[in-house]
Parts: structure tokens; C-alpha cells; sequence
């Protein structure tokens, strides 16, 4: 029995919500890939709902294969695609603006049963390619920023976290919030082509060049898997890497979180 390395990761983001029992220190999944449909509208009681059943199927599973006892206190960890300052959610861009100003570690601990850790879906992904991923071992400032229904941006210094980082949010030549130009979302919403977002995605990463300063850029989320296609970005002179994970990203780094918060 190894319990302390094991953890649960739960990433919701506004399509799905998708868990793993993970080991905390290598970021190797110890379960299957569990995953729900995000409840339509994303209110916060139904999510809470989803979390709590799906931490419980997750935690079954890692007690039948024997990686954990049945009264064993699990770190778990959940990420929420909105910026949480101590527990408290403080954005709701993408899923539904109840959340704003509610105490989402209480209500998923409560959904749960036991004590949670709540992160920035970004943050934790982050967190994730820092330990075990395209960034693990580097020091100095990465920047990961993942590009799915939102842009999501984590900021790493010398394996650290600092959190919080919402450079979607940013205006850009015009675009009052970049994220709506440039996100993954944006190639089908409004059917352009993977160079034209490729082309706004430079333009992004040249602009952050100038006001952030990383030693490198990390581009995660759904539409790391095709880097091949894009990379790499016409006049960024900081490197760019492809993320490690692809969608465990967020499980992994908030299990990792939860076990070892900072
Ligand atoms: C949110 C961020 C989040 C990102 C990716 C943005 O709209 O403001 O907090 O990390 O989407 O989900």
C-alpha cells in the first residue's frame, strides 16, 4: 500500500469534467480516464454533483486495485476554469456567473466528503508540465498558456507557481479580450483557417514576448496535438514547446497540487 502516492485529479472545464486517480510524484495515472458532460449551464451545485460522484468512482477504483485503503484520506484536487483566490472563486468566463464570489472549496469539499484543494485549470496545468512535463527541470520564468475554450495562462518561476496569471484577458490591437480572437474555440466559431488562428496566435505570443519576458513559452490545451501544424510561430524569438499533456494536463497537476500544496 503506497498511499502517499496516490491522489485524485478532477479538471471541469465547460465542455467536460474528466478525472484520474493520479501518483503525485511521477504524474503517472493510476486509473482509468474518468468523464462526464459539463451539466448544461456549469451552475455551481450541479457541477459540485458531478465532482462529487466522479471523486468517488475514482476513489473505488484506486481502493479495488489496492493503491489505497478504504478509510485512506486522499488528496484531492480540482481545477475550475476561473481565477480562485484561497478557495474563493473571483471569474466565471466560460460557465455560469453564479459562481462569482462562491466559496468553492466549502461547496466541493462538501460534494466530496473531504477536504479539497480548488486551482485555476491553467495554473494546474502549468503545475503539471512543470513537474513531469515540457518544463520539468527548467528554471527561470515558462509561461503555459493553453488555448481550448478560453486561453488560459499559468506563470512558473524556477518551478513555482505564481498563480493567477489570466492573459486571455488581455486587450490586443483592438480585441478587448484576446481570448475571443485567439482561443483553440475560435477556428470553428468562426471557421478560419488552423494558419489564420496561427497567425493571431503569433501576433499574441510576440505581444506577451514584450511584457512578460519567459525564458519560454509552453502551448498546452486541445490543440497542442497538432503543433507540428503551427509551430513554430512566425517572429516569436522565445522558444516554444508543445506540451507534454495533452487533456491530463489540468488531472495531473491538481492531484499533484493536492497532495503537495505550495
Ligand atoms: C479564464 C481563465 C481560464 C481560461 C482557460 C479563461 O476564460 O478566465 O481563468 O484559465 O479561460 O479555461
Amino acid at each position: 500500500m503506497t498511499q502517499s502516492r496516490t491522489a485524485i485529479g478532477i479538471d471541469v472545464g465547460g465542455t467536460g469534467i474528466k478525472g484520474a486517480g493520479v501518483d503525485p510524484e511521477s504524474g503517472e495515472k493510476l486509473t482509468s480516464r474518468h468523464k462526464v458532460l459539463t451539466p448544461a449551464g456549469a451552475r455551481p451545485e450541479d457541477v459540485a454533483r458531478e465532482v462529487g460522484a466522479m471523486a468517488a468512482a475514482i476513489r473505488a477504483e484506486l481502493v479495488a486495485s489496492g493503491r489505497a485503503a478504504e478509510d485512506a484520506r486522499l488528496p484531492v484536487g480540482v481545477t475550475l476554469p476561473v481565477v480562485v483566490r484561497h478557495g474563493i472563486v473571483r471569474t466565471a468566463a466560460n460557465i455560469d456567473a453564479s459562481w462569482i464570489g462562491l466559496d468553492a472549496h466549502a461547496l466541493l469539499s462538501e460534494a466530496i466528503g473531504s477536504e479539497c484543494l480548488v486551482v485555476n485549470d491553467a495554473d494546474a496545468a502549468g503545475v503539471a508540465e512543470s513537474a513531469f512535463g515540457a518544463a520539468n527541470g527548467q528554471s527561470g520564468a515558462t509561461l503555459v498558456l493553453t488555448f481550448g475554450t478560453g486561453i488560459g495562462a499559468a506563470f512558473i518561476y524556477d518551478g513555482a507557481l505564481v498563480p493567477n496569471f489570466e492573459l486571455g484577458h488581455i486587450e490586443l490591437d483592438g480585441h478587448p479580450i484576446i481570448e475571443r480572437h485567439a482561443a483553440a474555440k475560435v477556428i470553428e466559431r468562426e471557421g478560419i483557417s488552423l494558419d489564420e488562428w496561427a497567425a493571431r496566435v503569433a501576433r499574441y505570443l510576440g505581444h506577451l514576448e514584450k511584457i512578460v519576458n519567459p525564458d519560454r513559452f509552453v502551448i498546452g490545451g486541445s490543440i497542442s496535438k497538432s503543433a507540428d501544424q503551427y509551430l513554430p510561430f512566425p517572429g516569436v524569438t522565445v522558444p516554444v514547446v508543445p506540451a507534454h499533456f495533452r487533456n491530463n494536463a489540468g488531472i495531473v497537476g491538481a492531484a499533484r497540487l493536492a497532495a503537495h500544496p505550495a
